[in-house]
């Protein structure tokens, strides 16, 4: 039974985010995903939910996918108290090892200066790089690290863990349970 609702925001250049997007929407059986492509939101769409997966890419070395950019001054004035929030990143771990998913950890800090939580961290096993903005301690990154340029092949069960990840950690089969 669906008892919850999640706004999805994402951003996406060549399409790889919008795929997983769309994905990890379908791996939800316990919730109403809402998704949002972020070039057309305002601070104010996410004021209605508590529960809140940001999803972007990686460019440039280490910048924020551009509807991102463009949007993250606005982003920084969203009070994020009382809210988890989950976040997803695109990124090539061969091509930017020294960046990679970058956008990950700088949105994640903006989260956490806000107020909000961030759930969903994962660990960095089974990944080849560098460096990352988003391996927030030793082992670990703020969220889902995803590289369909390199381990494509891998997309599918990474979300579907981190999906099943999601369930407990939003606390989604407690909701409007009578138990
Ligand atoms: C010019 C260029 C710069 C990139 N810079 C980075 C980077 O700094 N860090 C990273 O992890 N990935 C980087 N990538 C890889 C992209 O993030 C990756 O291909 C991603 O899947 C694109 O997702 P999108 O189509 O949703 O924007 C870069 C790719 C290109 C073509």
């Amino acid at each position: 039974m669906i008892t919850a609702t999640i706004g999805l925001f994402y951003g996406s250049d060549t399409g790889a985010t919008e795929y997983a997007a769309e994905l990890i929407e379908t791996a939800f059986e316990v919730a109403n995903i809402e998704k949002h492509d972020v070039h057309k939101v305002s601070a104010a769409d996410f004021a209605s939910y508590d529960r809140i997966i940001l999803g972007l890419s990686t460019w440039f070395d280490g910048d924020l996918q551009s509807d991102w950019e463009g949007f993250f001054d606005e982003f920084k004035t969203i009070d994020f108290t009382g809210k988890k929030v989950a976040i997803f990143g695109l990124g090539d771990q061969m091509g930017y090892g020294e960046f990679f998913i970058d956008g990950v950890g700088i949105l994640g800090q903006e989260v956490v200066n806000n107020g909000g939580e961030v759930i969903g961290v994962w660990s960095t096993e089974g990944y080849d790089y560098d460096e990352s903005v988003a391996e927030f301690e030793p082992g670990w990154f703020m969220g889902l690290a995803l590289d369909e340029d390199n381990q494509r092949d891998m997309t599918e069960s990474r979300i579907a863990q981190w999906v099943a990840q999601l369930v407990e950690e939003f606390e989604l089969e407690a909701v409007g349970s009578t138990t």
